[in-house]
């Protein structure tokens, strides 16, 4: 049985309930919503929207219609960052961001958008004092994740949030490793912003994520295109989520992620994290009993999500995961994660690092297997 730890990727196993009600969607309920009046039509309608019911919830968000359904996380903060930004406004972002966060506003910065990042600690800590430095007269966002899928440092966002409001300064949150893990509300954290995808800690399939827009945050859409109201107009409808939900949605995998959210919100954050700290903790004190092991982040669970990167001596990364998943049958993910300003900070831009992360499914013994796997790769090294 494979020992699955590549869960900051995409988390494995879904939960039965997200594969049956994937089936049981395109089996019983396969119409296209909002599309047409009659009863298939509508009950994928419902559907949907008990999806959106769910997520907002989950966020704090009292408008469900203020969450749209996108394909993962990279579209959600895609279109917020392409909508929003123009010519000559300036965004504050951090150097521990994923590519979803960098790429686009690299590409902004080719369009003259002013970028300043935030050069975060070797462990990936962000000083918020650096952010309020850093904002100048034509700040208009910023955006940062919630926590690094590298080394899953969590970010002052309480402070950032607070920050950004007092300055007037919209503030934009990647929750892709956070979402159904920490407590997200909309309105504590001052977000105008959220953007979350549906295949990591929510549960659901992959293909499937999502972005809450604030009232008011005027964001220019990525697609027009059909959307099932409004047919008569050329112009693309005003009213959210159809403003940014042009097309056939995904409604089988919109079916497994409500699922997901369900799960994860019966079983309740706090019991999740508090499982998944325990993993954690237990997998630190044991990784730092084996000496010639590099831990990277901050080492303490109160201060990250369960994703741990490490490196063994001066080994490839690449070359180890490939031990673990052909001898150990463990998956984990080598390399740079997407990440690469996130692995200049925290000084493994070469060597890339072993990321391990851990699911509420993962068991003590699934810990305890991988530090002997790694006890055995060191005792073979030359
Ligand atoms: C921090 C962070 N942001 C964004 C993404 C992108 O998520 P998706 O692949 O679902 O678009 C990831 C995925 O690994 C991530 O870890």
């Amino acid at each position: 049985m494979m020992i699955y730890l590549d869960n900051a990727a995409t988390t494995w196993p879904k939960p039965e309930q997200t594969v049956a009600s994937i089936a049981d969607c395109i089996r019983n309920n396969g119409a296209n919503p909002g599309r047409g009046g009659h009863k298939m039509s509508l009950a994928a309608g419902r559907l949907i929207y008990n999806a959106r019911e769910l997520l907002a919830k989950l966020f704090n968000v009292d408008n469900p219609s203020r969450i749209i359904f996108t394909g993962n996380a990279t579209e959600s903060l895609n279109l917020v960052l392409k909508g929003i930004l123009k010519p000559g406004n300036h965004v504050i972002t951090s150097s521990m961001e994923h590519n979803a966060v960098a790429r686009p506003l690299h590409f902004l910065k080719g369009q003259g958008v002013e970028v300043s990042e935030i050069e975060c600690s070797p462990a990936g800590i962000m000083d918020p004092g650096d952010v309020e430095k850093a904002i100048r007269k034509n700040t208009t966002a910023i955006v940062v994740l919630h926590a690094s899928n590298v080394n899953g440092v969590i970010m002052p966002v309480e402070r950032l949030g607070e920050i950004a409001a007092n300055h007037g300064i919209k503030f934009i949150l990647d929750a892709a490793q956070t979402a159904g893990l920490l407590d997200i509300d909309v309105e504590r954290l001052h977000l105008d912003a959220l953007a979350f995808t549906g295949h990591k800690g929510l549960y659901g399939p992959q293909g499937t994520g999502g972005l809450f827009i604030r009232e008011g945050l005027e964001v220019i859409p990525l697609l027009q295109g059909g959307t099932g109201s409004k047919s008569e107009s050329l112009e693309q409808p005003p009213d959210l989520p159809d403003r940014f939900e042009s097309g056939t949605p995904n409604t089988p995998g919109i079916a497994g992620l409500a699922e997901g959210v369900r799960v994860v919100t019966e079983k309740g954050l706090g019991e999740i994290r508090k499982h998944e700290n325990m993993l954690l903790r237990r997998f630190l004190d044991g990784l730092e009993q084996l000496k010639q092991i590099q831990i990277y982040g901050p080492g303490n669970p109160m201060l990250q999500v369960p994703v741990v990167s490490i490196n063994v001596k001066d080994q490839d990364s690449s070359e180890i995961a490939f031990i673990l998943d052909k001898v150990f049958n463990i998956a984990c993910r080598s390399g740079l994660h997407c990440s690469p300003q996130a692995h200049k900070t925290i000084g493994t831009l070469n060597q890339g690092a072993v990321r391990f992360s851990f699911s509420m499914y993962n068991t003590i013994e699934d810990v305890d297997k991988t530090l002997h796997a790694l006890e055995g790769i060191i005792a073979e090294m030359p």
